[in-house]
């Protein structure tokens, strides 16, 4: 059977051949140290599965409607307002099937064949493809380490074009850590606002900020920004629930009216019984977040420590999410080479920059356990002194 033009402009996840070389090589009995994880290791919190339990138990296990249970949209409105200092009716919150099935809604519902959509890079692997998908084409704006993995006001200018449609910003970032700051978001709004371009902000790792770094929301720079602005987020990172899959968007009105259309007849509502866990997330204890946000921390700052005294690699230090992007220009190999090199030499599988659209970098997860931090940066070290 043929597959559509639209299917086979897709490319393959080069993340993919790196983790089942680790997997083949684990079935083998071979100890592999993975810093490929792009999720918690932690346990989702027990109240949380307790709220969802208990909407089993009660026959909570039918259609609810297509943008998700009103108590939830309005928990989440009542989230944005007291944690991001936005305000939004829940009538414009459409909560997804995970914040990567909100993210393809919102270009989904807004961008089409002869936009363009401006992303900087590294990305976070999904933004590309997803643009192609809606006929849209994706134009990369590559940033420095020396700007901290950035993109200036200045490169979003230079980018842009009579086609562009919408840029996507993703702070707390992955793969680089980067955090933009408010002055920074605001010099980045201001080029929007001249020319009315929209901005997809993914805020998925909000809560994952370290030392006295804050989390500002795009949308919450000005009333031009609030306009132009999606607002992602979600359940996954923050409340360690990746398999859960329940993200949101908060939009203007109208987006959120053709998200939930889209939505309506494609996926239809997330899980019944996950929107209660998701409602009891919100509403319960939210120490646990400030837990995990306290161990991530220790392994970043191990990780980051260990990292920079090796020879010829070099790192900024993540301020927000879990991962370390290190730059392994000076080595002379392209960051796939190195990757499975490193894999089949040393055992430690690590994500390859390219697959973010950045062949000077690779990335390491630091959502593991230390005791295996402390053993793959050892096999690291030792295979980095070989090159
Ligand atoms: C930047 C970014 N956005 C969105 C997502 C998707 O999150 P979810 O699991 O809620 O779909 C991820 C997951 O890795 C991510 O890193």
């Amino acid at each position: 059977m043929e597959i559509s033009a639209r299917a086979a402009l897709l490319t393959p996840s080069l993340t993919l051949s790196i983790d089942s070389k680790a997997k083949a090589m684990r079935a083998e009995g071979l100890d592999v140290c993975g810093f490929g994880a792009g999720e918690p290791d932690f346990d989702t919190p027990d109240h949380i599965k307790a709220g969802a339990i208990q909407a089993l138990e009660s026959g909570f296990t039918k259609y609810t409607p297509t943008a998700g249970l009103p108590e939830l949209r309005q928990a989440i409105a009542d989230k944005l307002q007291a944690d991001n200092n936005l305000t939004y009716k829940a009538s414009q919150i459409v909560v997804s099937g995970g914040a990567k099935h909100a993210c393809y809604n919102a270009i989904l519902a807004t961008c089409q064949a002869g936009d363009e959509v401006l992303i900087p890079s590294p990305y976070w692997v999904s933004y590309p493809d997803m643009v192609r998908l809606a006929g849209a084409e994706p134009v990369i704006i590559p940033t420095t380490e020396r700007n901290g993995w950035k993109m200036r006001a200045e490169d979003f200018e230079n980018a842009m074009t009579p086609r562009t449609k919408m840029l996507i910003l993703n702070s707390p970032n992955n793969p680089s850590g980067a955090v933009y700051t408010r002055e920074e978001l605001g010099a980045i709004v201001e080029v929007a606002a001249e020319e009315d371009i929209n901005i997809l902000s993914d805020e998925i790792y909000e809560k994952l900020v370290y030392d006295d770094t804050e989390h500002v929301s795009v949308a919450s720079i000005s009333k031009e920004a609030y306009d132009l602005t999606i607002t992602i987020n979600g359940f996954s990172k923050a409340y360690a629930m990746t398999g859960w899959r329940l993200g949101y968007m908060a939009a203007p009105e109208n987006v959120a009216k053709a998200a939930d259309s889209i939505q309506s007849h494609s996926t239809s509502h997330p899980t019944s019984f996950a929107q209660r866990g998701a409602l009891a997330a919100l509403k319960g204890d939210q120490q646990p977040l400030a837990d995990m946000r306290e161990e991530f921390n220790l392994r970043r700052g191990y990780m980051y420590d260990r990292i920079t005294k090796i020879p010829n690699i070099t790192a900024v230090l993540p301020q927000g999410a879990f991962y370390i992007l290190v730059n392994i220009s000076q080595l002379g190999l392209s960051s796939q080479n190195f990757a499975d090199r490193l894999l089949s030499k040393a055992n430690v599988a690590v994500i390859p920059g390219a697959a973010f659209g950045d062949d000077r970098t690779i990335r390491l997860s630091y959502a593991t356990g230390i005791d295996i931090i402390k053993k793959g940066l050892d096999r690291f070290q030792d295979f980095c002194r070989t090159l």
